[in-house]
């Protein structure tokens, strides 16, 4: 059963129905398998069995080189357990080996207690942690919390700002489920993808957040991540995002944001314990070293 391959166009359909039943068809995979295809710096390959792709998984070079970016590990359900991610993870993993890069990279939910385990059997370690949240129907929340303002900036404006103020957790941008090294060109790509928002104190960046607007079929995304010095710049953003989510008209919002405000947002006084446990949308990067 161990038929690994690199993926082609002709295998879109097996890979439309592995998406259909992952995350309850909630899946990103088709969004960008198709280029995948043509990407020169990705390696999307799977288990075919029976003339049909059974498992996937992406390998994408980022990092002007330096790093395997590991990706849409995903096992047809009635094909679950049988060791087929195994095989895919160590495959990917060689793969890397052979490019090479300087280390493989990917992040996955703190609750993915399989993605985790994954990891760790080819020598994966956690490097941090950013809390995650998720609700739907943002418009209904009215808290909102302003001290200072917050100013739309682009990746020149705060490039060398932010690495200097090391808001960043070893100069890694998060957005959305990915990460890149914050350099120049590293800003620069988030920043096609997203918008980014900062404060000031005397002259220097004291916070910093990015945010996406996906719009899905099903349901349209406020995404942030964001970063601060203290507790009142995280305040800020997260109002901000909060506010944007409902003027947009956001179905949802996913918010990331770093372990030590979580207890400041436990105490934030809105609803929110119904809908979702915060351990389930954590996200880890996780890293080794080849
Ligand atoms: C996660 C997924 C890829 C695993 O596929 P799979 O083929 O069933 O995985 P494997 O059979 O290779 O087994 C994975 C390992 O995790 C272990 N495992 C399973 N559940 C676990 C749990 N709750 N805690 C710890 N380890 C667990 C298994 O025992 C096995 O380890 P072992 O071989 O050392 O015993 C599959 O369930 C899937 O497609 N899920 C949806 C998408 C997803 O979550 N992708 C990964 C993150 S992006």
């Amino acid at each position: 059963m161990s038929n690994i391959r690199r993926l082609r166009e002709s295998d879109k359909e097996d890979i439309l129905e592995i998406a259909r039943n992952t995350w309850d068809g909630h899946d990103y995979v088709p969004k960008f398998f198709d280029s995948w295809l043509k990407d020169i710096d990705s390696y999307p390959v799977g288990i075919e069995d029976d003339g049909h792709i059974i498992a996937l998984a992406n390998l994408r070079v980022i990092d002007d080189g330096k790093t395997g970016w590991m990706e849409a590990l995903r096992v047809h359900p009635s094909y679950r357990g049988k060791g087929l991610a195994t095989i895919l993870t160590q495959h990917i993993v060689q793969l890397a080996m052979n490019i090479p890069v300087k280390r493989i990279r990917y992040t996955t939910a703190v609750s993915n207690k399989t993605s985790l385990h994954l990891a760790e059997s080819v020598g994966m370690r956690r490097k941090f942690t950013l809390a995650g949240y998720w609700q739907d129907n943002p418009t209904e929340i009215s808290w909102r919390s302003s001290s200072k303002p917050l100013f739309e900036a682009n990746a020149s404006d705060v490039c060398q700002d932010l690495i200097d103020a090391k808001l960043l957790p070893f100069n890694i941008i998060i957005c959305d489920w990915k990460a890149l090294d914050a350099t120049p060109e590293g800003l620069a790509k988030v920043d096609s993808l997203s918008q980014f928002w900062i404060q000031k104190k005397a002259g220097k960046v004291t916070s910093f957040s990015l945010s996406l607007d996906h719009d899905d079929v099903s349901d349209k995304q406020w995404t942030f991540t964001i970063y601060a010095k203290d507790v009142s710049g995280f305040l800020d953003h997260l109002s901000h995002h909060v506010k944007m989510a409902s003027e947009t008209k956001s179905t949802s919002i996913f918010g990331l944001f770093e372990p030590e405000y979580l207890e400041t947002f436990h105490n934030l006084e809105w609803d929110k314990q119904t809908k979702y446990e915060i351990e389930e949308m954590s996200l880890t990067l996780l890293e080794r070293i080849l």
